[in-house]
């Protein structure tokens, strides 16, 4: 039973967490939001400049939360792709440290993997193959889960993530950043039927495209601002809304029926998304496929889930060199690239 320190800093939230195989012991976020607010999205610079301020006391703080010494550790984890360059080096160079300081292995991890977790983590007996629907800022993948460690991206965005038509779209309207839960909320008292919007052509059926909805809404914006009237924010919110959850609905059930999936976890922080979860949970329900939801603080992301993802890999002896780089793209069928040698050949005992 291997125990980790896991750290996270692929985007805009700091995290360490300490993790003893599907069990959290700690899992601290430091959120940058408020700081990139202001610009309406992460800016690279600012993310990496706020993580070299913040890793430190969140490693520690994850480790006497979970009363856990270095010594007590496995191995130390990190995210090393995909992300911002800047950002995720924060996180492994402050890995690779700690683990060259204590003699532990370290453990690179894909974020996407890291996702695919939070599911295990929320119903600690779901077991492969299933189908992991990430859906979040930066990301809009179907992943089919074969196995642990054994993963096929089988449907993605051929433009904007959900997460990222969400706050355009709200950017649009006037709302705050991030747009998801102000457009989730804002939905709740409007029309989802009083704008048709496209769905979105793609070639492939599990793909997705949101650019074109996005570019609806904006000529629809722009035309009833012309009219001199208010603006009905709340239906075009929950016009917009409902075309989302519908579409990613559609594809999901669509790409576990055919792959005879029993299962799918939907995950990102879009997976907050109170339409999106209530379609899926139906639609799957009449489909006999079973769904996990993590609770929201595991959706987001956080370190636990690329704790767990590294407990797998340090159980099957798969172990990061301490050259490990960092890469803003990598796809999830290339992480066997991450774990180049065995753990007793790269950090040789004190
Ligand atoms: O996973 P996440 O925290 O960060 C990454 O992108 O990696 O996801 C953030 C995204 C943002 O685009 C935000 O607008 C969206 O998730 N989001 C939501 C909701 N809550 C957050 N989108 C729709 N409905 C929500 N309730
Ligand atoms: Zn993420």
């Amino acid at each position: 039973m291997a125990t980790v320190l896991a750290i996270e800093t692929s985007c805009d939230e700091t995290a360490a967490a300490v993790v003893t195989n599907r069990n959290v012991l700690s899992s601290i976020v430091a959120s940058q939001i408020d700081l990139h607010a202001q610009y309406g999205g992460v800016v690279p610079e600012v993310a990496s400049r706020a993580h070299v301020a913040t890793v430190q006391p969140v490693v520690a703080q994850a480790l006497s939360e979970a009363g856990v010494a270095i010594a007590d550790l496995d191995a130390i984890a990190v995210t090393c792709a995909p992300g911002l360059v800047g950002a995720l080096l924060v996180g492994v160079m402050a890995a690779k440290t700690l683990a060259l300081v204590h003699h532990l292995p370290l453990i690179g991890v894909h974020h996407l993997e890291g996702h695919i977790y939070s599911g295990f983590l929320t119903q600690p007996d779901l077991q492969p193959p299933l189908l992991a629907l990430l859906v979040s800022g930066g990301h809009t993948s179907s992943i089919h889960v074969r196995a642990e460690g054994d993963y096929e991206t089988v449907g993605q965005t051929c433009d904007d993530a959900a997460g990222e038509a969400f706050d355009k779209v709200a950017r649009l309207l006037g709302l705050g950043y991030p747009g998801g839960p102000a457009i989730d909320r804002l939905a709740r008292s409007g029309n989802p039927k009083r704008f048709p919007l496209p769905e979105g052509k793609v070639k492939h059926p599990y793909n997705t495209s949101f650019s074109g909805l996005k570019t609806a809404v904006l000529r629809l914006v722009q035309k009833l601002a012309a009219t001199g009237d208010p603006l009905p924010v709340a239906d075009i919110a929950a016009s917009f809304q409902a075309t989302v959850a519908r579409v990613l609905t559609a594809k999901a059930i669509a790409c576990a029926t055919d792959l005879q999936l029993p299962h799918i976890v939907l995950t990102g922080g879009v997976a907050a998304n109170s339409e999106l979860r209530s379609r899926l949970q139906a639609a799957a329900a009449a489909a006999g496929i079973g769904v996990a939801i993590p609770p929201l603080k595991l959706c987001t992301d956080n370190a636990a889930m690329i704790g767990a993802a590294a407990v797998a890999h340090c159980e099957r002896g798969e172990i990061s060199s301490l050259d490990l780089g960092v890469q803003s793209r990598l796809a999830l069928e290339q992480i066997e690239s991450l774990y180049p040698t065995a753990a007793s050949t790269i950090v040789a005992a004190p």
